[in-house]
């Protein structure tokens, strides 16, 4: 990073921030239903090495994609599609907010895959409000700036997505998942037991229209609520559900299925991973991949592969698919003596099933997003 802003600017970088991308563990398409949700930021990131300007232009070299971003905080305007729209909507975000910005220049590199159900997206964005927030000397209020990033991300790029993402970039903690209550914004650390292994597993499919996929289950999670005079989904209880489910068109009735056992289901995972209770929190994440297949409708053949042949391995407690779905990443909790075991043979059955290579990560939980000064 360093060396790569040196050569560009000729002069050494006076800040370098990152900030991680997440895994979910549990809690999938709960978040903008209200509810809760178990990610935790991983051990890859987003690293912007950068120095002030005395102007108000930013200007931003992506080593990955070798192309250089730049605007006028005077003049913020729309782009094509592309990354470079995730930092301008971080500024037009922090702007709204009434803060007062200063350019800056630098570089920026990613250790997140695109597209992959990891947050790529999310770790850009809280990076570039680190790194707006060391040159004009902002105060760093990690959910404030998860707030401001999904703001960016829905009315800037246009994206609907809920807050799971920003938030855990933004508040991860070292060695915890985060229990995220999605109405309060109140954040647990939950422990993750030394004895188990968080593996990210690739399948290196990614699904194009997935935000218009998304927006409908948004818009179908919304009719269900109505049904039952909600205004979302978090209030539903089992009792209204088993009384009123028959009045609803049967595509409305899995999704709200989905979303109320979800939740229970997060609950419960929290519980036994306080307790150590790996084969039940394993259990729960098959479960909700069979809830996200069958009822929400948001997994692959990819995907469904991927999470069959993780979780038959030994010492596998349980996988499932992560983040929005229609491709990208699976994620298994596995015992810590067999994950470098598991990894190679899981590559290896994937490739013979469908004859995609894919990619297994082992991650560790890490902390949230942060400025170091150089
Ligand atoms: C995407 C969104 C999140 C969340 C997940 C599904 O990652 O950005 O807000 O809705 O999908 O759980």
């Amino acid at each position: 990073m360093e060396r790569g802003f040196a050569a560009r600017f000729r002069q050494p970088a006076e800040w370098i921030v990152h900030a991680p991308g997440r895994v979910n563990l549990i809690g999938e398409h709960t978040d903008y239903n209200d509810g809760y949700v178990l990610p935790m930021a991983i051990d890859r990131a987003v690293w912007i090495a950068l120095r002030p300007r005395a102007d108000q232009l930013v200007r931003l070299e992506s080593l990955d994609f070798h192309e250089t971003l730049e605007f006028d905080l005077q003049a913020l305007g729309h782009g094509g599609p592309g990354w470079g729209e995730y930092p301008k909507g971080i500024a037009w975000a922090l702007q709204q907010s009434g803060r007062r910005l200063r350019g800056w220049e630098g570089v920026i590199s990613g250790e997140v895959p695109l597209g992959a159900g990891l947050s790529s997206s999310a770790a850009v964005e809280l990076a570039t409000a680190r790194a707006f927030a060391a040159v004009a000397d902002l105060e760093w209020d990690p959910p404030a700036m998860a707030q401001l990033a999904q703001r960016a991300e829905n009315e800037w790029v246009g994206v609907a997505c809920g807050i799971m993402d920003q938030l855990t970039s933004a508040c991860g903690l070292a060695d915890h998942a985060l229990r995220i209550d999605c109405r309060s914004l109140e954040i647990e650390p939950v422990p993750l037991p030394e004895s188990a292994s968080v593996l990210v597993l690739d399948t290196g499919t990614r699904r194009d229209l997935v935000s218009s996929a998304y927006n409908q289950r948004r818009e179908e999670c919304r009719t269900g609520a109505q049904a039952f005079g909600l205004t979302s989904l978090r209030d539903l209880t089992e009792e209204a559900f088993a009384a009123g489910q028959g009045r609803l068109e049967p595509v409305i009735r899995r999704r709200v299925r989905h979303v109320l056992n979800e939740n229970a289901r997060t609950l419960r995972a929290v519980q036994a991973l306080r307790q150590r209770e790996l084969e039940l929190a394993g259990r729960l994440m098959v479960q909700s991949h069979a809830s996200l297949r069958d009822d929400f409708e948001v997994s692959s053949p990819a995907l469904d592969a991927m999470v069959e042949i993780a979780a038959a391995q030994p010492g596998c407690w349980g996988a499932r698919m992560t983040g929005g779905g229609f491709g990208g990443c699976a994620v298994a909790l596995v015992d810590r003596e067999a994950a470098g075991a598991a990894g190679p043979r899981i590559t290896a059955a994937f490739r013979e099933r469908t004859g995609i290579q894919a990619a297994v990560y082992i991650c560790r939980a890490a902390g949230g997003a942060e400025a170091m000064h150089v």
